[in-house]
């Protein structure tokens, strides 16, 4: 029987028991692309309070990534040095720092070039933008922006990065046959949809090295119907990148282009086994490489009970941690 509170192996990291902070983007710790002080504090509260590994909020890996204004860029100059603080911060507690990086392709709020967001195939984004399909050269730059992203916080202290291939940021986008109407290798199959994230995968490796974890977080299922990706997608593609050597996953849900598909909503609707736990469950069956489930969960009881159910080996929790002492109660 798996308890919570019991030291682990996860994704090439010890962790002291099995709780992370999934990543969480907030103005409230980063202004203007870089972390404000507080952020190393909010980081070191988490991780005084039980919380085993905490998963930095999306960094922006480079040229039109940003989600949003405030969002950290790995290419700010201040980056690597307010990005050690927080490492410092977690592992002067025991604690492990996982980084997040991102591209927000069609979602993206800030342009460093043009006026328009990249993304895979043309499309209105749901910020209102005319995003604009990729070139071939643009592909290039940002994978290469996310291997340069993974130099950066590994050297900056990281324990493992986390490559979001969830939600409709730009790995996803590239998944989803909603977003994705590309005639070139990187559209059609689910092949060749993913092969944007195999090559981001490869770069990546590249620069951090066979022995750095390296760790994605994807959609079990878009939430769109036929438009979007379901469990057999994410099933082939966690398989594929078992294959290619990345060390964990976590599994989320929703592309967010309705209320249906938000993955936020769902998880108020109570998660205990629905589109997140489910799938999660599944892929662990799958695949020998660890896996977190992500979404709704609130109780000690709840994440036992869900941890028993399969081989789910860890779970992470965003909104509850607002409260960083969160867990901090919970008997061991
Ligand atoms: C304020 C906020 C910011 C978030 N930022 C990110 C993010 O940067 N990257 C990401 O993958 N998920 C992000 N999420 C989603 C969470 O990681 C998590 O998948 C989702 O909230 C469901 O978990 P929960 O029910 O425990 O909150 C964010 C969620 C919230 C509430």
């Amino acid at each position: 029987m798996k308890k919570i509170f019991e030291p682990i192996s996860l994704g090439g990291l010890n962790l002291k028991n099995r709780i992370l902070r999934s990543a969480t983007l907030t103005d409230k710790d980063s202004q203007n692309g870089i972390y404000l002080p507080n952020h190393a504090d909010v980081c070191a509260q988490l991780s005084k309070n039980k919380v085993a590994c905490i998963v930095s909020g999306m960094i922006c890996v480079g040229t039109n990534s940003s989600a949003a204004d405030f969002a950290p860029r790995a290419d700010h100059r201040q980056f690597p040095e307010r990005f050690k603080e927080a490492c410092d911060a977690v592992h002067n507690n025991g604690g492990k720092f996982v980084a997040q990086l991102a591209h927000s392709g069609a979602n993206a709020m800030v342009f460093d070039v043009g006026e328009n967001p990249w993304a895979p195939s043309d499309i209105l984004s749901s910020m209102g933008f005319d995003a604009k399909e990729m070139t071939l050269e643009q592909i290039d730059l940002v994978i290469k922006d996310f291997a340069k992203a993974a130099r950066i916080c590994k050297e900056a202290g990281a324990d493992a990065v986390q490559l979001h291939c969830a939600h409709a940021y730009l790995i996803s986008q590239f998944l989803s046959p909603y977003y994705n109407k590309r005639s070139d290798e990187y559209g059609g199959t689910l092949e060749k949809r993913a092969r944007f994230l195999f090559d981001v995968y490869h770069a990546v490796r590249e620069v951090v090295g066979m022995d750095y974890p390296i760790w994605i977080k994807i959609n079990y299922d878009d939430l769109i119907g036929e438009d979007g990706t379901c469990g057999d997608d994410c099933i082939w593609v966690c398989k594929e990148m078992e294959k290619l050597g990345v060390n964990a996953i976590e599994i989320s849900s929703g592309l967010g282009i309705d209320r249906e598909s938000r993955p936020m909503q769902k998880a108020l609707e109570g998660a205990m086994v629905g589109h997140f736990t489910e799938g999660a469950l599944k892929v662990a069956e799958v695949v020998d490489i660890d896996v977190i489930s992500v979404g709704g969960y609130r109780t000690k009881e709840q994440i036992e009970n869900c941890l028993n159910l399969g081989k789910i080996k860890a779970i992470s929790m965003s909104r509850p941690f607002a409260d960083p002492k969160y867990i901090s109660g919970w008997e061991e």
